[in-house]
């Protein structure tokens, strides 16, 4: 636990952002959470609430807004910062390059011109699995392997965004810890929150919940003709919580150079078809679905090692694939029972 115990959570209402919160809060961590609901909804704010039975310090705002987020570094003695606040969907950058360059970039520059000011010098960053820029990996990926071309405008953006911390840090005291999610799926135990996607969802998992809850007519499984056992790509699931409970290690991670960074994954490879058949076999729901074409930015196969993290944040995933899938239809079924979008 770091001594001063506010928090700013950019991002703080998306997916893994709410689940985070509730575990810092767990922690007795003061979050101070900051969105502008553009892939997310206040009801989540309320949800949290209901969880941990706290009520959060909220700001919505955009951080491309310099003097907005200039005044909540003003507001508050902050020690740290996690860094969320991004789009992340892999095809739609594909489709909107200049969106996700702008959203995701200039957010974080306004975001190091505060810390600097404000001399707030710890940050965990959002990264991802897509800076590796691997096709098809059929080694586990390491945090020591070189990152490469990612395949996609939001793969860059992190690629982007980790080299601009590297360089930061070099010069100053700030020190990052980059965190390279795999694919983080599933809900809150709980069942009272869980990944809230406005309009279709362009993660595999909740396309599936919202089929199977008949909001959606069926999945579309985007290509099988990759070069993976069953043709279809497979990916790292992990479960949201145990992402969440990587974020709060790594706040108070010490460590002697510029920055650190950890994969977050399970360590094994799952393919789109196990994950339709694992789905039907945990709750007894049919999935329907249909082969389409390949998804642009899309890539064969990726998985971690996750030896590292283990190591130096001593952490490591500790729920399955079928306990995220599980969670993850429980939340699917409370949030339309509750209308909660
Ligand atoms: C997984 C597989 C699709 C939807 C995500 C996040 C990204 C990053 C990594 C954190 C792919 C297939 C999907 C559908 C499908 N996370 N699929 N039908 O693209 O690996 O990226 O995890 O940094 O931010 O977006 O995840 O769930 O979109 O796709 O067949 O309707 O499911 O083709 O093979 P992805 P995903």
């Amino acid at each position: 636990m770091i001594e001063n115990k506010e928090i700013l959570v950019t991002g703080g209402t998306g997916f893994i952002g709410s689940h985070t919160i509730v575990e810092l809060v767990e922690l007795g961590y003061t979050p101070i959470v900051l969105d502008n609901y553009s892939n997310s909804s206040s009801s989540i704010i309320r949800q949290i609430s209901l969880i941990t039975g706290k009520k959060c310090i909220f700001y919505q705002g955009d951080m491309r807004d310099k003097v907005f987020l200039k005044s909540i570094f003003t507001k508050h003695q902050l020690s740290g910062v996690i860094h969320f606040a991004a789009f992340k969907a892999v095809a739609e950058s594909v489709e909107k390059p200049l969106h996700y360059y702008d959203n995701n970039l200039v957010a974080l520059i306004n975001l190091l011109g505060c810390m600097e000011e404000f001399r707030v010098n710890k940050i965990v960053f959002s990264s991802s699995c897509t800076v590796y820029g691997v096709e098809n990996s059929l080694e586990p990926l390491t945090e020591q392997m070189s990152v490469g071309k990612p395949n996609s405008p939001y793969g860059w953006t992190k690629w982007m965004g980790e080299q601009m911390l590297a360089d930061i840090a070099g010069k100053s005291d700030l020190r990052p810890i980059f965190l390279r999610y795999f694919n983080p799926i599933g809900a809150h135990p709980s069942g009272k929150l869980g990944e809230l996607p406005l309009g279709p969802p362009n993660n595999v998992l909740p396309y599936i919940t919202q089929t199977v809850a008949g909001l959606r007519k069926e999945l579309t499984i985007f290509g099988k003709d990759y070069d993976t056992p069953d043709g279809t790509c497979v990916r790292d699931y992990i479960h949201v919580t145990d992402v969440a409970k990587a974020h709060v290690r790594a706040l108070s991670h010490s460590f002697n150079s510029n920055f650190d960074v950890f994969n977050l994954g399970t360590g094994k490879g799952t393919s789109v078809l196990e994950l339709v058949r694992l789905f039907e076999k945990i709750t007894g729901k049919p999935v329907n679905y249909q082969f389409g074409p390949r998804r642009p930015g899309d890539v064969d196969a990726l998985f971690a090692d996750v030896s590292k993290a283990k190591k130096f944040l001593n952490w490591n995933a500790e729920r399955t694939i079928e306990d995220a899938i599980l969670d993850a239809w429980k939340w699917e079924q409370y949030r339309l029972e509750n209308e909660i979008s």
